[in-house]
């Protein structure tokens, strides 16, 4: 289980609506492609009046559905096959013509009429003028599409291609295929709330200096998504990291050890999981300059630090607790008696432990964990930071459900 996409090897039926972002539905049929999903294409007829089926075609190598009366192998009905062989139907761009015949199962072409035929989950995301987003019918059923299960994509706000600005904008690519990827994972997380802290954080010295540390937010990116991906309700504080944060879970941008402390303390109450995978100054400076410190007239420079509060500590001493807490421990050596002390001394329910410093995990895309909890052996997992994330949502997912 080394590549935890759940796209890889599905069968993606890829709707394409007619919304001027219809072209970009040709680079998330690649995108889809490179994913390893299988992609079957049906267009609207107003969607071939702004881009040609060839250009589906030819990405995908099939050919692609436009009129349910036309059946490319005779003793196949095509709407049928294509409803039958879907892992998932992703409709992007929709439009509010096609959003309206969903909500009100209208079957009058060969996208309408797939979609009715399947119990395949169906992703959509709409595209259109920012006044036809917001035309109360268009309103109502989205909401209804929703309340039918339909996952739906937000469209973005920004300019239009029409010239107007609003909301109605594709959502992003990124965001789209995180939804699809969604729709076709397993939801052991369902119902809960999940709080993940990432990334270094980064002390100030004077206006244009700070100390931070090597964290590039992956991991907890990982764990993030992955809880996210299972269902849950997930909000990922991160430190400063140069890394794109995942589509999907609420992220919440903080500098400081305090800043991360504040983030986390506030929304910890309302969580049942709290996952510490943040790389948290211990120290900060006493005093921060408040002018740049010059270095004229000195040779050397002391500066003095002071702790910063434990986040994973105050988590679990704080009176409501998240059910389970997991913390990380960073070493560089000794990692399994670094890990249990830290198990025992912090109060959390699981210990995370890896190796940092040359030669370490840290910024990587692979990892090699190590994962303590009392009352069973140390167990080590070793792979890409989203396969271990995988498994670690997994433990949580069982140790939720025990309660
Ligand atoms: N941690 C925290 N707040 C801090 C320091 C650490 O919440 N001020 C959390 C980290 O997010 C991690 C765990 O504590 O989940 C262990 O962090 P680590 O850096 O490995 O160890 P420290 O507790 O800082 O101890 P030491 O640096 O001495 O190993």
């Amino acid at each position: 289980m080394n590549n935890p996409d759940r796209l890889e090897g599905s069968t993606v039926i890829l709707g394409v609506c007619g919304s001027i972002a219809a072209y970009k539905a040709c680079e998330l049929a690649r995108r889809l492609l490179g994913r390893g999903a299988q992609v079957r294409v049906i267009m609207t007829k107003s969607a071939t009046q702004l881009i040609t089926p060839r250009a589906f075609s030819s990405l995908t190598s099939y050919h692609v559905a436009v009129d349910p009366f036309e059946d490319p192998v005779p003793e196949r009905i095509e709407h049928i096959s294509l409803a039958d062989m879907a892992d998932l139907i992703l409709i992007a761009p929709a439009t509010a013509n096609t959003m309206a015949k969903l909500a009100t199962g209208i079957c009058d072409d060969m996208l309408t009429t797939t979609v009715c035929a399947s119990d395949a989950p169906v992703v959509i995301a709409p595209a259109m003028n920012p006044r036809m987003w917001g035309h109360s019918p268009t309103q109502e059923n989205a909401q209804r599409l929703a309340a039918m299960g339909y996952h739906l994509v937000e469209p973005g706000e920004g300019e239009m291609a029409c010239g107007h600005t609003g909301r109605g904008r594709l959502a992003p690519l990124e965001e789209i295929l995180a939804y699809a990827e969604r729709a076709l994972a397993e939801k052991p997380l369902m119902g809960c709330r999940v709080l993940v802290s990432t990334g270094p954080t980064r002390e100030s010295i004077d206006p244009l200096r700070y100390l931070t540390n090597r964290s590039s937010g992956k991991m907890g990116f990982a764990i993030a998504y992955e809880a996210w991906l299972a269902g849950a309700e997930v909000t990922c504080v991160t430190g400063a990291v140069t890394v794109d944060p995942p589509a999907g879970p609420e992220i919440v941008r903080v500098e400081t050890a305090a800043e991360m402390a504040a983030a986390v303390l506030d929304r910890a109450p309302e969580s049942d999981a709290y996952i510490g995978a943040a790389a948290v100054a211990d120290f900060r400076a006493r005093n921060v300059a408040s002018g740049k410190l010059k270095k004229a007239g000195r040779e050397d420079l002391t500066l003095e630090l002071v702790r910063t509060d434990d986040i994973l500590a105050q988590v679990c001493r704080a009176p409501r607790r998240p059910r389970l807490v997991i913390g990380f421990a960073a070493e560089t050596e000794n990692i399994e008696t670094g890990a249990a002390e830290k198990l025992a001394s912090k109060g959390c329910d699981i210990v995370v432990a890896n190796r940092v410093g040359p030669g370490g995990v840290m910024g990587q895309d692979d990892t090699e964990i190590l994962v303590l909890q009392a009352g069973s052996a140390p167990e080590a997992v070793r792979g890409s930071k989203r396969h271990a994330a995988r498994h670690l949502v997994g433990l949580l997912a069982q140790r939720l459900r025990k309660g």
